[in-house]
């Protein structure tokens, strides 16, 4: 799956398919203006906008003891980091993001989707695996307590987690290497989690996604003639 395609589409809890369009969209525009090197440094990296392969949704029981540091807590994006080379159907890859004790977990659907999430869970924060062997899309299953996540959404599907698992938005280059460029808020959706972090500081990125207002803060001031 490149930066441009979405993943087909799927029953059930799922993307939000604005949302989807204006990542896709904004990808597209963009594209051509990225590069692996480029990504290293903070102004391209405002440049990139995350391919949307699921729901958005982020939470902790945990974080709200203040034990637990929690994915989408950032009101800044945080600097873009490679995952992996290469990832192909059936894999998943470890890893951490964005700091280097969040713990999180890149898949590659069956299908070719691309998936990110927290693999902190959100009962008490053991790690979340991913079962492959489970269904189309495998599960994320936690053994601690037998807690189970939509591999496509991470929304609970069993066992006591209290909120799906918090996503990971992800990008693939034309050189096929993943790269993770953002969380999200529980139950945030990615449109909403990017124009949340560009804020007014960066208003052609907002405009890039469709932020509400976007395009206002930077446009020059008309005066009446
Ligand atoms: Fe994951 Fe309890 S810590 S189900």
């Amino acid at each position: 799956m490149s930066v441009t395609e979405q993943p087909p589409p799927h029953p059930g809890p799922g993307p939000n398919p604005d949302d989807a369009a204006a990542a896709d969209a904004a990808v597209a525009q963009l594209r051509d203006r990225i590069s692996a090197d480029s990504l290293t440094t903070r102004r391209d990296y405002l440049r990139i906008v995350a391919t949307v392969s699921g729901g958005l949704a982020i939470g902790g029981v945990g974080v709200a003891a203040g034990i637990l540091h929690r994915h989408g807590d950032s009101e800044s994006l945080p600097e873009p980091k490679k995952v992996t080379d290469q990832l192909g159907p059936g894999q998943s890859v470890a890893f951490r993001f964005p700091g280097e004790d969040d713990r999180a977990l890149a898949v590659r659907l069956a299908d070719g989707s691309l998936v990110g999430y927290s693999a902190v869970c959100t009962h008490l924060a053991c790690g979340v695996l991913w079962r492959k062997e489970r269904g189309p899309d495998g599960e994320l299953y936690c053994p601690c307590h037998e807690g189970v996540f939509d591999a496509r959404t991470g929304e609970v599907t069993a066992g006591p987690p209290p909120r799906p698992l918090p996503r990971i938005l992800l990008t693939e280059q034309a050189d096929g290497s993943v790269w993770a460029v953002a969380t999200a808020r529980s139950g945030e959706q990615a449109k909403d989690a990017l124009c949340r972090q560009f804020g007014d500081d960066h208003p052609l990125e907002s405009a890039s996604v469709g932020c509400p207002g976007a395009g206002r803060a930077g446009a020059p001031e008309r005066r009446p003639t």
